[in-house]
């Protein structure tokens, strides 16, 4: 994490920025992966700046509940976006930068225009000084309630706490030999599927490619399939600089033009609620709605059924998403019973069956920050065979 600044120009220059950024994602719903980088071309900001600026941005986007509970004790009437930028900036420099408050005020002050500045002042004033008592776990980790309460009712409230800090890190990355970056977890969904040279191999929801690409060192010849033309041209591009042959192709996978039984083996890499990768990126949290979990399901279930008919008899099927709700992970493989799939025993650890027995215990899980050194993303994921 960069050093907080003192109140140096530069140190108001950064913070200036960053309340445009905050601004424009709250305002405008602007995605803060893409405003950032835009915001900080333009910049003259040295590189040790930029650094600050992408910690203060994509940190107060992420804590911006807990910020605004942390404000919200001094503000009487409703302010201006800018300064409500400006105020969860503050807040989080002071409650979890560890920022001097003489410090995290002064910069964030005069990064604001206009008659703002006397009540940001005033206000951060007081943060600085006041206790906090939170009302909720969801307000102190900055989650939308239902997001809590799913981790809470999915994994049990330890878990589920510790899960809501890991995704509060930056998620850890892996640079793999062939230079592509990838989450250590995804990583492991690629071992699972235990591909072998000259098998026939589908990822039926490939982009940007992370795990065809992978999936091409086993010898298997893989074909990359996506809904979106924007993102398979991702895959292309990814299996061109990491040296891979990977066959691209734009199809959705509830209809995919492959005829029955020409795959050994399908990797369903669904579309999910993404609630184990929270921590990749700051906004993602606020963007998903309670009803993402059923409504994705339903899609997922049709992509697990689709992928069935492209098995051979005896071909094997890996199931996995980045999420960890039920609906998405044990309810999906409920609702494909009547396939008559064949399930294969849980992959081992660190991967953690989801249950005890049965069904339950051939779903597994990873808990975002439960392997390797660092945050990571939880997944989920199930294996099974057609029956030959
Ligand atoms: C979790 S991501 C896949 C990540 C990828 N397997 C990797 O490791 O890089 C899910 C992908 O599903 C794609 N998708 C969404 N709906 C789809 C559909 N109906 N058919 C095929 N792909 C779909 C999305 O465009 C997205 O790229």
């Amino acid at each position: 994490m960069p050093k907080p600044q003192t109140n140096s120009a530069s140190g108001v220059a950064a913070r200036r920025l960053a309340v445009q950024a905050l601004t424009r994602i709250d305002n405008d719903g602007a995605y803060a992966n893409l405003v950032l980088p835009q915001l900080l071309e333009r910049s003259t900001l040295d590189q040790r700046d930029r650094g600050l600026v992408t910690e203060l941005v994509y940190g107060t986007t992420r804590m911006q509940r807990a910020c605004d509970f942390l404000v919200d004790r001094f503000v009487l009437d409703d302010v201006e976006p800018q300064v409500r930028a400006a105020l969860r900036l503050g807040a989080y420099q002071l409650h979890f930068m560890q920022t001097p408050a003489h410090a995290a005020v002064a910069a964030t002050v005069g990064a604001v225009k206009g008659r703002g500045r006397s009540v940001v002042n005033a206000v951060l004033r007081r943060v600085s000084v006041t206790d906090v008592q939170w009302p909720s776990d969801a307000v102190r980790l900055s989650y939308p309630d239902w997001i809590a309460d799913t981790l809470r009712d999915t994994l049990g409230s330890e878990a589920a706490i510790a899960a809501m800090e890991a995704m509060n890190r930056p998620a850890e990355v892996h640079t793999r030999a062939d230079g592509y970056i990838q989450d250590p977890a995804s990583q492991l969904v690629v071992e699972t599927v235990e591909a072998r040279a000259d098998d026939r191999l589908l990822d039926l929801c490939a982009a940007p490619g992370g795990k065809a690409t992978a999936l091409t060192s086993t010898g298997a010849l893989v074909v990359a399939s996506d809904l979106r033309a924007n993102r398979a041209r991702l895959i292309a591009r990814n299996a061109a600089s990491t040296r891979t042959a990977v066959a691209v192709v734009i199809a959705d996978g509830r209809h995919p033009p492959f005829a029955s039984k020409t795959f050994d083996r399908i990797l369903v890499d669904a579309p999910c609620s993404g609630l184990g990768s929270l921590g990749r990126r700051a906004d993602a949290r606020w963007r998903i709605d309670a009803d993402a979990p059923e409504r994705l399901a339903d899609l997922q279930v049709e992509l697990v059924r689709s992928a069935y008919d492209l098995l051979v008899p005896g071909g094997t099927l890996v199931y996995s998403v980045c999420t960890l709700t039920e609906p998405e992970t044990l309810g999906v493989l409920d609702r494909v019973a009547d396939l008559g799939l064949v399930l294969l025993d849980p992959p081992a650890a660190p991967w953690v069956p989801v249950g005890a027995s049965g069904t339950s215990a051939t779903v597994v899980r990873l808990l975002p920050g439960d392997v390797g050194d660092g945050p990571h993303d939880g997944m989920a994921l199930w294996r099974a065979r057609k029956p030959a």
